[in-house]
């Protein structure tokens, strides 16, 4: 695996000290996943378990090392307070079902509740069958303490004392300097990559490290404040950029065009400009919508389409068009490295979903090699069915992680791998 030489993984972690072999074994292990999957507004049910699909080969792993598997998460933003409804106990029952296994969720993170749990977690004997035996402590949402998010020395000491070993299969949290993500790590002599982390690192690496030429990337998504960075740094690595999802409409307002009621960020008309000169300055193809499809309002049910010049009165843009979507699957056809993320329009609504979709699918059909990042882009993508989900080379389970990734930066939770542990340094 293409895993930073100076960051161990489980399984190096597992070898041990040579004489040891077996390391993980009853070995209390702590592993960091991204359980923060999206829940159903009325019901609370998980509507997209993939995230928790995606942490199995490392949960089952240390399971069947014969360790003691407390796996931690957070999910949603509850402010820094106990939030029922951000409960874990939805992703454990999942869990449960998932690895056939007994999971417990103690009623917090820290403290006696878990310390209790984990004492008593039966393990599985290396070697024998993991079904039915061993369990698994869900430690209950973080963020229900303020101090996960604030990197904090005396939450990662709590955390600390619960464990022995700490692994990092939480890709989509790497971006994030926070207290389990950061902090815990540090304390911790043996800490490691999970197969998840490994596995996004050797394929966005590709997208950083001499990507193939013509490297294309697709944008979209409602604010282009959220994307400035990232656009900026793609300047520099890109040969074609295509902007489509609510932000196009910034552009295409910036270039002259009445958007009507579109979503349009006003205050960012004269930055998009900016940055539409200085695309073309670097020699990047800016790719923006031609056309576009509109509705009366977000709960439009009836769609038409029109050129970006002659959006009516009364509309919004909801959608790119067909020409567009034509010259963007053109575009995508001769890439030879592709990186997507964010909604081409409001995907989760049918008359505006094509333009989100047909990227997908023409994604799937390029020869290149090709990336989807961010929660709704791969949601898109598996929208448009398993057969285009399987077309592509990979789908991150990282949004803001990927993106930072590509942009060049360095990610918190992977520096915490690398980096010697706090007490060390106090040596
Ligand atoms: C995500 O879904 O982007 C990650 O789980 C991080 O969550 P956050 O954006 O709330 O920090
Ligand atoms: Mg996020």
């Amino acid at each position: 695996m293409n895993t930073p030489t100076n960051i161990a993984t489980i399984e190096t972690l597992q070898s041990g000290p040579l004489e040891e072999g077996g390391w993980l074994a009853n070995k209390r292990v702590f592993i960091r996943v991204d359980f923060n999957v999206p829940l159903d507004k009325s019901s609370g049910a998980i509507t997209d378990d993939s995230r928790i699909q995606a942490a199995l080969p490392t949960i089952e792993f240390a399971i069947k090392a014969g360790a003691k598997v407390i796996v931690a998460s957070h999910l949603g933003r509850p402010k820094g307070k106990r939030d029922d409804k951000l409960s874990l106990e939805v992703c454990g029952a999942r869990l449960a079902e998932l690895t056939g296994l007994e999971v417990h969720v103690p009623e917090d993170c820290i403290g006696d509740a878990p310390k209790k749990v984990i004492h008593d977690l039966r393990v599985a004997s290396p070697g024998s069958q993991i079904r039915g035996g061993p369990q698994i402590c869900l430690l209950e949402n973080l963020r229900f303490h303020p101090e996960e998010k604030q990197d904090d020395e005396a939450f990662a000491r709590s955390l600390g004392v619960l464990c022995d070993v700490y692994v990092n299969d939480a890709f989509g949290a790497m971006h994030r300097a926070h207290t389990s993500v950061h902090a815990l790590p540090m304390l911790k002599a043996d800490r490691g990559a999970g197969f998840l982390v490994q596995k996004e690192l050797q394929a966005l690496s590709k997208l950083v490290e001499a990507p193939g030429k013509p490297y294309l990337a697709v944008l979209g998504g409602v604010k282009v404040t959220d994307k400035i960075e990232v656009i900026e740094a793609l300047f520099g690595r890109c040969d074609t950029i295509c902007i489509g999802g609510a932000m196009a409409n910034t552009f295409l307002a910036a270039q002259g065009h009445d958007m009507q009621k579109s979503l349009v960020e006003e205050d960012k008309l004269a930055l998009a400009r900016t940055l539409i000169d200085k695309a073309r300055d670097a020699g990047v193809d800016l790719l923006l919508p031609t056309d576009v499809v509109v509705g009366e309002g977000l709960e439009a049910t009836s769609a038409q389409t029109v050129g970006v010049a002659a959006v009516p009165t009364g509309t919004m843009a909801l959608d790119i068009g067909p020409a567009t979507i034509e010259r963007f699957a053109k575009a995508l056809s001769g890439a030879k490295t592709v990186f997507w993320n964010g909604p081409m329009g409001l995907f989760e609504s049918e008359p505006f979903a094509r333009g989100t979709v047909e990227v997908a699918l023409a994604m799937g059909k390029a020869s290149g090699f090709t990336v989807v990042g961010g929660g709704d882009s791969a949601a898109a993508v598996r929208q448009a069915g398993s057969e285009v989900a399987a077309a592509f080379d990979h789908i991150s389970t990282g949004g803001g992680a990927s993106l930072q990734f590509v942009e060049g930066k360095r990610l918190p939770g992977i520096e915490a791998l690398r980096h010697r542990t706090l007490d060390d340094d106090r040596r």
